[in-house]
């Protein structure tokens, strides 16, 4: 049996994660972290039933992951906590899932070395869903034959969201750019903004839109657009959960959902 972690058990993604460990036939919850309902029952708060785990307080990671003997980490907080808790995870030997978006390319250094150090696996994906991994190959197909059109990403996501541009509209224009050669990215246009051969990434928020990404390839008289819609946030934590029982066992490393889907 797997013994998985999960930071942000009280989030929208980590409630959702601790179901499918739940549901799991390979895996069981180890321990749950946050910054809030500390002691309370993990399960309970996330709708899954009573699990007898306590929610421990994210401070505490190092002597918990230890004491626990957790084998991977899953993690969906923010930015500033992921720099901090999967670097201190790895140094317990653990492997990590990380689903969070918005690392700088700073913070994703610290994190990358301290994978490469401690010789744990990690999988990091700003989506964990099939669909958009899919996605973002037929984009890199598409970009090869339509390099002179011109190229605009539009996400939309709902009003609770932190970060902007979503991780996933920021991992579809590095694979556009860089099928073509370093593309310039302009975030959003403001008073006059004469159009180059950049990639344009705008970014929408409203309601509970659970993520909507359009790639638009716009020629003379002509235009494509290949379109992601998110119905169910699910399937990224069944996406994360099934990728925690993927990353146990593989070489040390640092992998994508590209590796896990065979791309
Ligand atoms: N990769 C994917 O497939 C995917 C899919 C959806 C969301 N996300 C990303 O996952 C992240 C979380 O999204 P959400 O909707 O669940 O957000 P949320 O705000 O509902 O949950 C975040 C949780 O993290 C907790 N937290 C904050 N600081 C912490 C710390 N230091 N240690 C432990 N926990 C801490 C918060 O208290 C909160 O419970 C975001 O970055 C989001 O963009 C990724």
């Amino acid at each position: 049996m797997i013994k998985a972690a999960v930071t942000g058990a009280c989030g929208q993604m980590g409630g959702l994660i601790i179901q499918n460990i739940v549901k799991a036939e390979n895996l069981q919850l180890s321990a749950a972290f946050d910054i809030v309902n500390i002691g309370k029952d993990a399960g309970e708060v996330a709708h899954a039933g009573a699990l007898k785990i306590p929610i421990s307080d994210a401070r505490n990671i190092k002597n918990v992951l230890i004491e626990t003997d957790t084998n991977v980490l899953i993690d969906f907080t923010i930015a500033d906590a992921t720099v901090h808790n999967a670097p201190a995870a790895a140094g317990c030997g653990v492997n990590l899932i990380i689903g969070t978006t918005g690392l700088s390319p700073h913070q994703r250094a610290i994190i990358d070395d301290a994978i490469l150090k401690n010789n744990v696996s990690a999988v990091i994906s700003p989506n964990f869903s099939v669909g958009v991994n899919i996605f973002f190959n037929i984009l890199k197909q598409t970009a090869k034959y339509l390099s002179d059109y011109d190229i605009e990403i539009i996400e939309a996501h709902h009003n609770k969201k932190k970060d902007a541009p979503s991780g996933t509209a920021m991992k579809a224009a590095d694979v556009i750019s860089k099928t073509l050669g370093d593309k310039e990215y302009v975030f959003g246009r403001h008073g006059t903004a004469p159009r180059n051969k950049e990639i344009g990434i705008h970014a929408v928020r409203g309601g509970d839109i659970v993520g909507d990404h359009t790639v638009l390839f716009a020629g003379d008289g002509e235009r494509i657009e290949i379109k992601h819609q998110a119905h169910s946030r699910n399937m990224f934590a069944a996406g994360a959960v099934k990728a925690a029982e993927w990353v146990c066992g593989k070489q040390p490393g640092v992998y994508t959902m590209d590796d896990i889907l065979g791309i």
